[in-house]
């Protein structure tokens, strides 16, 4: 399928991901719908998609018409035969393998046969979601940075048989968001969390090993490489358990132990310090 002949976008999950990207489609012209088994998550996307573009509207980078063009575009249902009519589903749920490619199976089922199925993961094979689908020729990583609407990359992930034609639709996708490409192969971590996510653990061992406080670690890679936010702070706001597990399948994909989680980083998320979203991870926000 060309780039021209999307039209309709589907989102699965509308956690602060799948509403992020709902709303970038939105904003970028497509029509979508943003599903989500949950009502009360769909309600709470809503709303969040509602404020953020009521933002933009006061800030003069959208007219009202256009903010309200643009809500009008966006459908929410939590059926999934309501993607029927989707050229491109995005899936933004949990970071579960086999939650995914019972997902995958599903939307292979009711999708248009001609749809392309992508998937927001952080780490998990491209490859072996595609495999529970009769098309893994359609099947391809769409990897966006939180918060989607901020964020200017979308890191696509071709898996084994991804086909080049999917890889052009998308990679022309990506680019009318408004967003900036990179490519990677199928293999742990991609490109993004396969650097990132070592450079968190290496911050919890500084941090474990009595090396320097959570404070003057986050300075020093703040203000000494100019990142907007130091690791344990990004760790905070990307989610611990997001992190442990994707460094879990650097460990368990790429077989070296330089990526066996921090003890620190295992006890936080085991004792539910999650980081933002739970109030409390490295740093406290309660
Ligand atoms: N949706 C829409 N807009 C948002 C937003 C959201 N969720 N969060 C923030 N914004 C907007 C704000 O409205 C604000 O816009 P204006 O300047 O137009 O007013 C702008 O972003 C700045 O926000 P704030 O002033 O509230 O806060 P800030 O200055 O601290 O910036 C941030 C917030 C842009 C998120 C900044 O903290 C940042 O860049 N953080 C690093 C983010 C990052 O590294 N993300 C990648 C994580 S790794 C990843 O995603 C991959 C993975 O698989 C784990």
């Amino acid at each position: 399928m060309a780039t021209a002949a999307v039209k309709v976008i589907g989102v699965v999950g509308s956690g602060q991901m799948g509403s992020g990207i709902a709303q970038v489609a939105a904003v970028a012209g497509f029509d979508v719908w943003l599903l989500d088994s949950d009502p009360v998550a769909l309600q709470r996307a809503e709303k969040a998609i509602a404020a953020s573009v009521q933002h933009l509207v006061s800030k003069g980078q959208l007219s009202q018409l256009a903010g309200t063009n643009l809500l009008n575009h966006l459908r929410y249902t939590s059926s999934l035969e309501d993607l029927k009519s989707a050229d491109v589903i995005i899936e933004a749920i949990v970071e579960s393998e086999v939650i995914k490619k019972k997902l995958f199976s599903e939307l292979d089922r009711i999708a248009k046969v001609s749809a392309i199925l992508a998937s927001n993961t952080s780490s998990i094979s491209i490859t072996r979601l595609a495999s529970s689908t009769s098309r893994p020729a359609q099947v391809i990583g769409m990897h966006f940075m939180n918060p989607p609407p901020v964020m200017k990359l979308i890191e696509i992930v071709r898996g084994a048989d991804t086909s080049d034609e999917v890889f052009i639709t998308i990679k022309n996708l990506a680019e009318r968001f408004g967003k900036t490409v990179i490519c990677s192969q199928d293999f742990p971590g991609f490109i993004v969390n396969r650097i990132l996510m070592p450079m968190i653990n290496e911050a919890f061992f500084a941090l474990y090993t009595g090396v320097a406080t959570k404070e003057d670690i986050d300075s020093g890679m703040k203000l000494g490489t100019n990142h907007p936010l130091g690791p344990l702070q990004l760790a905070d706001f990307i989610g611990l358990d997001i992190c442990l597990s994707i460094l879990k399948v650097l460990h368990e994909g790429l077989g070296d132990s330089k990526y066996i989680p921090c003890p620190l980083l295992v006890q936080y998320v085991d004792a539910g310090r999650l980081g933002r979203k739970r109030g409390i991870g490295v740093y406290n926000y309660q």
